[in-house]
């Protein structure tokens, strides 16, 4: 039977490109209303043509502490308490180590770090006081792996690693599970510019399955664990990287 989500809000950062739409799309298509929060405007014409009704969209930038709490605010009032929070709101800067600006630094970790913890912070508290949750963290393989001219992003993907430990095991007993999913290179414009040409071609040789992830297999594995069934799975970081990581 196809897993549903019917009755359920899923809010999910990043929702106008890439993987966050893809889950957007992914768990309308299965009965969500989805609440996309992005940067970019169009958001609220991506979610608005989602399968199913009552969907919603926001704009924020993730990197203004305040944005998050804002965010849940008005999905509670507009659409109503979410059980569902995906973080997939990130950005990648790539440069030699000893050449990154201050500025490029603190732009990383405030969206891929700071954003995440906070929209967890705020969606966590309506989710513990209704007593049920489900948070995924976007990491990447680049969380437990160095991979080049990646020390800003590699930070920022371990911390956030570290961060879904700490929140699985606060929350653990009220109902709420926080779960990590790590890909490869997936083909989104993200994954695209990053690995783009000789180096791309080169990055999947290396890959055991020999190609990069598609950004429906990531919405699939966090459907999962978005699910009622995953209520057992809490504090893990699922790696979907092809082998990458264990050869
Ligand atoms: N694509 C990959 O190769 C890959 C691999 C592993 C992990 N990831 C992670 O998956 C997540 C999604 O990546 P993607 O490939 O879909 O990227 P993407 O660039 O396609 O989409 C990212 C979205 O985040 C939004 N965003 C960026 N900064 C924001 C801010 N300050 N406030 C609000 N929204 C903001 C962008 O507008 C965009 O819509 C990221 O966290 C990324 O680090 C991606």
């Amino acid at each position: 039977m196809e897993q549903s989500f019917a009755g359920k809000v899923a809010l999910i950062t990043g929702a106008a490109s890439g993987i966050g739409y893809t889950v957007a799309a992914h768990l309308a298509e299965r009965g969500a209303r989805v609440v996309g929060v992005d940067l970019n405007e169009r958001v609220h014409e991506l979610v608005a043509g989602l399968p199913g009704g009552g969907h919603h969209g926001i704009v924020k930038n993730l990197t203004d502490p305040a944005a998050a709490g804002e965010a849940i605010a008005e999905t509670v009032d507009v659409v109503g308490v979410p059980q569902i929070l995906v973080n997939s709101a990130g950005i990648a800067l790539l440069d030699p180590a000893v050449d990154v600006p201050a500025d490029r630094w603190q732009l990383t970790l405030d969206v891929n770090l700071s954003g995440t913890f906070y929209m967890s912070q705020a969606a966590g508290r309506v989710m513990l006081e209704a007593g049920y949750g489900r948070i995924i963290n976007l990491a990447s393989q680049a969380a437990v792996v160095g991979l080049d001219q990646h020390a800003a992003y590699c930070a920022s993907k371990a911390a956030v690693v570290g961060l879904t430990h700490v929140l699985s095991l606060e929350w653990a007993r009220r109902g709420v599970t926080v779960n990590a999913v790590s890909p490869t290179v997936v083909e989104t414009p993200l994954g695209k510019a990053a690995w783009a040409g000789e180096k791309g071609e080169k990055a999947k040789s290396e890959i055991p399955v020999g190609r990069f992830a598609q950004p429906e297999e990531v919405a699939a594995l966090i459907a999962f664990l978005a699910g009622d069934e995953a209520a057992m799975i809490t504090g893990s970081n699922y790696l979907m990287d092809g082998g990458f990581t264990t050869v």
